[in-house]
């Protein structure tokens, strides 16, 4: 085991209409003026935007909306949320709905809290950032774990980059989180959640060092409780107790919990950021597209770590380690399929895909081919370009 830090601060606030104690959160987490941030409209058509918005102001705070997050989202709304929480002189952001809500309003806590700073330079951080104002957030959809993590992702889009900031700094002082307000979720967007969470977790698994038993056992867990509660939510998505385990596995796949004492190694997430920001792909989608050929790629470098994946999550026993690696790689890439994602490009719904195309996404995966991949086996831009290839 190495040594870790282990710190989670994020408070969970769990359970139906928790959404309505919104305004004594901000309160405590010392806010008085909030900009609510929110996406295309789910939280207002589901009446959600307005019941926090009496919460806040039966709390005594003044807030003001600003909606139209897309998933993916931009560098350049998050320009705008900063223009504006630095105009009405907001002190707390608070982002209603999933994790393109949330990391835009961690980038405008950001930019807020430092105006004299462009923003693209705090997130590439070629300028330090010291200080940030604080997030909060209701959460309506189970699956990128912002709610709890210490990253957050923009995509630029005159760069055609999707990249990441990890920093304490992006820590919620709290998150709201009512399992009924996912009950309007499209399936698809399920689907991508019970992915992405999966994945958080496996990102976290296939490392080298790995005696860590405790860790293990927790990472193997979260991931039965996820597979059998995804298959339970898919079938009724008002499944209370259903979604209330995917999204508590949503939080603590993210929060560092499921990779403390080893490294972690988000490789297929680049693989994934890298068509996100090309084709504008669900984040989750583009994870179950890769994922197969990744694990077919590097499991030769540890098949012993495969298969006692695939005895702890599949219950998969087979006298030879390469057999059940193998086995297990394929009962995770039919879970996929069985959860309705998809398990290669082509079903990503983005059309053909060239060889120059696979050739750029490979350098943009690698930053321009300058850095490694995967810990459990290197990936140079080379390889990365031929997982592309398997997986199209
Ligand atoms: O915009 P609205 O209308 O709200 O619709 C959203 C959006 O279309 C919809 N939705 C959300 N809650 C809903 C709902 N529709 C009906 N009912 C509800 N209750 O779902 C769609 C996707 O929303 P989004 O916030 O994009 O989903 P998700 O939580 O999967 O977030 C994805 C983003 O998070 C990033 C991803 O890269 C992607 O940009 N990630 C952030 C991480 C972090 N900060 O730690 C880690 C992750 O690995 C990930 O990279
Ligand atoms: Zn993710």
């Amino acid at each position: 085991m190495q040594n870790f830090v282990q710190y989670a601060p994020t408070e969970i606030v769990f359970g139906k209409d928790t959404e309505l104690k919104t305004g004594q959160e901000v309160k405590k987490w010392g806010g008085h003026r909030t900009l609510i941030v929110f996406g295309g409209g789910s939280a207002v058509r589901s009446g959600l935007i307005d019941r926090v918005e009496n919460s806040l102001t039966e709390a005594g705070i003044v807030s003001e909306r600003l909606g139209g997050v897309q998933p993916n989202p931009r560098l350049s709304f998050a320009r705008q949320g900063v223009a504006k929480a630095v105009e009405m002189e907001a002190d707390f952001i608070l982002a209603v709905g999933g994790g393109s809500a949330i990391d835009t309003a961690k980038a405008i806590a950001h930019g807020a809290a430092n105006p004299e700073f462009d923003l693209w330079d705090i997130w590439t951080q070629k300028v330090p950032l010291t200080k940030s104002f604080p997030v909060g957030c209701v959460l309506t959809i189970a699956a990128a774990g912002s709610e709890t993590s210490d990253s957050a992702v923009l995509t630029n889009e005159e760069l055609g980059r999707k990249s990441g900031i990890g920093t304490e700094l992006n820590r919620p002082r709290f998150a709201v989180m009512n399992p009924e307000l996912t009950y309007t979720l499209p399936k698809y967007q399920l689907g991508c959640g019970i992915v992405d969470i999966m994945m958080h977790t496996l990102e976290r698994y296939f490392i080298p060092n790995q005696k860590n038993q405790m860790t293990d056992e927790i990472a193997e867990g979260l991931l039965r409780v996820v597979i059998e509660n995804g298959r339970k939510a898919m079938e009724n998505p008002s499944d209370y107790d259903a979604m209330s385990e995917i999204m508590w596995c949503g939080s603590l796949s993210h929060n560092n919990l499921t990779g403390l004492g080893r490294e972690k190694d988000f490789s297929v997430h680049k693989l994934g950021h890298a068509l996100s920001a090309k084709y504008d792909a669900a984040h989750g989608a583009t994870l179950s597209a890769v994922w197969g050929a990744w694990a077919e790629y590097v499991c030769e470098s540890d098949y012993a770590r495969f298969a006692h994946f695939g005895e702890k999550v599949w219950g998969i026993r087979a006298e030879d380690e390469k057999e059940a690696a193998k086995l297990a790689i394929g009962r995770t890439v039919a879970y996929f399929r069985e959860i309705g994602m998809p398990v290669g490009l082509k079903e990503l719904g983005i059309g053909e895909i060239s060889e120059k195309e696979l050739r750029e996404l490979s350098m943009n995966a690698t930053m321009g081919g300058t850095v490694k991949l995967s810990k459990i086996k290197e990936l140079g831009v080379d390889d990365v370009y031929q997982i592309f290839q398997e997986a199209n």
